[in-house]
């Protein structure tokens, strides 16, 4: 079975969109069949990867109100292993119809079910709300990655978020986890950005996310030409960190797959990461580094190189540069 990871923070702006197209491009780029879901009425996902707005297409709403399939509604994208189930502005409507709907939280649980077995990895991107949308996609999930900044009261926020999590476990989705929380747009050279990831650390332990996302231009600009930023600029930070991540989520499952449940507690005293079940019956993944190749890229050959440039920037960085990555290696050190 498929891993389903909402991408969620209700907070605006924070790298949901980014981190659910790049990340699931890079799954993708990593040779997994990924399927990315817009949940978000402002479509940002669809257009990041190239499709125009028509509310003729099926989208996540025709989902929700039972009006098509999810197999309807899939479409494909630059990379072979890529597809997506696009959202349109009337996807807004869904929050209102399906108030008095039978199943109502379960809507896109029943509608994704058929398509469990057919991706790795399902990620969806969630609206900045904690509304009926956002609902549906934790009650879909198996874990959430929340993406988010690393600012001052960084923590105020998230109570909210995590709550949700706590009552969602209670009532629809007992399994529901945390898959981590990343930081993005991250400058790991300020004194700002160390203190908060320190605190972030102690109160999250291991689901902080040893890879952090930095601030990076091309991350920003990939998605006004429709690609995710492995395809716009194979060699930007941005692509690079994203690749990262995935490898880091893809190892974790792995590891889980293998050792029964690597999700023990840790020592932080929040009780985010010790309250958390996770399921160990998934299959181990078997990725294959990908092999150097000729200079003229298509697009599935340019994300296999970023994927394998990534992989060796990575294994340096845990080693002898670990001064390059601060943040990581500290993380690594107290993991
Ligand atoms: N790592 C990054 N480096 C530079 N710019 C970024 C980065 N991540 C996101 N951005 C930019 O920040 C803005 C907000 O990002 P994004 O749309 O991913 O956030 P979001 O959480 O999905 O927003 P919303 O809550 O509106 O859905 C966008 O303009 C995006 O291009
Ligand atoms: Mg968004």
């Amino acid at each position: 079975m498929g891993r389903v990871i909402a991408v969620a923070n209700q907070k605006g702006g924070v790298g949901k969109t980014t981190t659910a197209i790049n990340l699931a491009s890079s799954f993708a780029a990593c040779e997994v069949n990924t399927l990315l879901v817009d949940c978000d009425p402002q479509s940002n996902a669809t257009s990041g990867l190239g499709l125009v707005k028509d509310p003729e297409r099926l989208n996540t709403y025709h989902l929700l109100v039972g009006a098509a399939s999810a197999e309807e509604a899939v479409q494909a994208t630059a990379l072979e292993q890529l597809w997506l189930i696009p959202a349109n502005k009337n996807l807004i409507g869904a929050n209102l119809e399906l108030v008095e709907a039978d199943r109502r939280e379960f809507r896109l649980r029943d509608a994704l079910a058929p398509l469990f077995a057919r991706y790795e990895f399902i990620v969806l991107d969630c609206p900045p709300a904690l509304d009926l949308l956002t609902l549906n996609a934790l009650v879909a999930a198996d874990a959430v990655l929340i993406p988010m900044q690393a600012e001052y009261f960084a923590l105020e926020g998230i109570s909210e978020l995590l709550d949700t999590i706590e009552r969602i476990r209670g009532s629809f989705n007992p399994d529901l986890g945390i898959e981590g929380v990343v930081l993005t747009m991250f400058d790991e050279r300020t004194n700002l950005a160390q203190q908060v990831t320190a605190e972030l650390k102690r109160f999250f332990g291991e689901k902080l996310c040893a890879t952090t996302i930095p601030r990076n231009i091309r991350l920003a600009e990939a998605p006004s030409h429709g690609k995710p930023a492995l395809l716009y600029d194979p060699r930007s930070k941005g692509a690079e960190s994203y690749i990262r991540l995935a490898k880091e989520i893809i190892a974790h499952r792995e590891a889980v797959a293998v050792e029964g449940d690597l999700d023990r507690p840790t020592s932080s005293s929040d009780g985010v990461a010790t309250e958390e079940v996770v399921t160990a019956e998934v299959a181990p993944l078997e990725i294959e580094s990908p092999v150097e190749i000729e200079p003229s890229h298509s697009a599935d050959e340019q994300a296999a190189v970023v994927a394998a440039e990534a992989e060796v920037e990575a294994s340096q960085q845990h080693g002898e540069n670990v001064e390059e990555i601060p943040a990581a290696a500290e993380m690594d050190k107290s993991a």
